[in-house]
């Protein structure tokens, strides 16, 4: 009788970050696979499930425009229970700080499942930044079964939290599977805007902003910030693909009507995504998993927040935070524009998150959770 794994995610990078997983469970004749969705995002995760053509056993379908919080998590706490009741899971898999990922984490533990928690030990130290997300991932720490932890920095966290090292495997973040194997294929791109702004030779600045603590007054700054980087810069194309967020997209967007240079899409398919990422110059972003990506392309990045959960690519000199100030981000960008020593310290490949043998290590490690086999040797960047 095999053992049954339950994959629990529901908004994008969750979905990225378990497809490889969710791969490689499938391919292990110990298990069964069973994957659920909440649908806390609706459009942005159906997208990423089409490319790595999974098709979930069960869908939540708890997504709601401008939903509070409090009522996705409310949903996932009461969707969950009969779910869990009903297939018997071993083992729970969640991935990561969201809503999702701890309402799905608290639900398996109430129904007395280990719960094994992918991307663990990621911390700010600003339980207000990421919002909610270190409070969440925290949450999650304190119920789980076993912690997958992408780096030795992360690890050192959990144990610090007093977590027992032995219910810790170091990983690599699986981001980094799906970015090579996505890599595989060619991705042509489906918008003839984003096509023809690649065959110009034009050096890009690829954008993303979401996070919600940068809402507001902060999110607005970086529209204005866009639009003067783009008139300052008129040799460069802006791209932004835009998050589903229409909070986000009231914030960013009035500043750069008009501009020629600012090229905006709707949200990219993961390989379409990954392809600009290594065709651009510069990324300036809030997003955590662009944060581990582009520094494994070579990538300058600059990061619109006060603080991150993922040192390790500002050590390596990579990643730069630069906050969310108007004036600051415009100068940063300046910067790295202009100054070419700048730019080329920001630009080497180094890899802290991963090797993209992340899911065989995690694989492995929920086998000798269960009894059905031994660790691998943890990542080591
Ligand atoms: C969520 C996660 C965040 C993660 C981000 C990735 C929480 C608290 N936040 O933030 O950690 O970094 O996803 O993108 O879990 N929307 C759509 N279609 C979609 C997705 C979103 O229309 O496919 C709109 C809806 O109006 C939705 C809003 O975006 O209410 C916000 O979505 P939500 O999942 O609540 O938060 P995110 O800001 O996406
Ligand atoms: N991404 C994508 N299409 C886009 C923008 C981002 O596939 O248009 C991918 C990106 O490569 C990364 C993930 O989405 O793997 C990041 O998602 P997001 O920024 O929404 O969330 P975060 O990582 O901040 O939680």
């Amino acid at each position: 009788m095999s053992l049954r794994i339950m994959t629990v995610y529901g908004t994008r990078p969750e979905a990225i970050k378990v497809a490889p997983v969710i791969a490689a469970v499938e391919a292990d004749k110990r298990f069964e696979n069973i994957v659920v969705v909440t649908g806390q995002h609706r459009e942005m995760l159906d997208q990423v499930n089409e490319i790595f053509g999974i098709v979930p056993d069960v869908d939540l379908d708890v997504f709601g425009h401008k939903q509070p919080l409090a009522v996705t998590a409310a949903k996932i706490l009461a969707g969950l229970a009969p779910v869990l009741e009903e297939h018997r899971p071993d083992a729970v898999v969640v991935q990561g700080d969201t809503t999702t990922s701890t309402a799905a984490a608290l639900a398996a533990f109430y129904a007395g499942i280990p719960v094994v928690h992918l991307e663990a030990g990621l911390r700010s130290g600003d339980i207000t930044s990421p919002f909610p997300e270190e409070a969440n991932r925290k949450i999650t720490s304190q119920i789980a079964a076993l912690h997958l932890a992408p780096t030795s920095e992360s690890r050192a966290n959990l144990v610090r939290e007093s977590v027992d090292p032995a219910a810790i495997a170091v990983t690599g973040n699986t981001v980094i599977d799906a970015l090579l194997a996505t890599a595989r294929s060619e991705h042509p791109f489906t918008d003839a805007a984003l096509e023809s702004a690649a065959a110009s030779g034009r050096p890009i600045l690829l954008v993303t902003t979401h996070r919600r603590e940068s809402w507001g007054p902060a999110m607005e700054g970086v529209g204005r910030a866009l639009r003067r980087i783009a008139d300052a810069h008129p040799e460069y194309l802006v791209v932004l693909p835009l998050h589903r967020n229409p909070v986000v997209r009231d914030a960013v967007l009035p500043p750069l009507t008009g501009a020629e240079n600012v090229v905006v899409t709707e949200p990219l398919a993961y390989g379409e995504f990954t392809r600009l990422l290594g065709a651009c110059r510069i990324v300036l972003t809030d997003s955590g998993g662009v944060q581990e990506e582009a520094p494994s392309l070579g990538k300058p990045v600059l990061v619109m927040r006060e603080n991150t959960e993922r040192p390790e690519a500002v050590a390596a000199g990579t990643v730069k935070l630069i906050g969310t100030d108007e004036d600051r981000i415009v100068a940063e960008v300046a910067r790295l524009v202009t100054d070419d020593e700048h730019f080329v310290s920001m630009s080497t490949a180094v890899n802290p998150y991963g090797d993209g043998a992340a899911s065989g290590r995690a694989v492995a490690a929920i086998a000798q959770l269960l009894g059905v086999g031994s660790r691998l040797d943890d990542f080591v960047a």
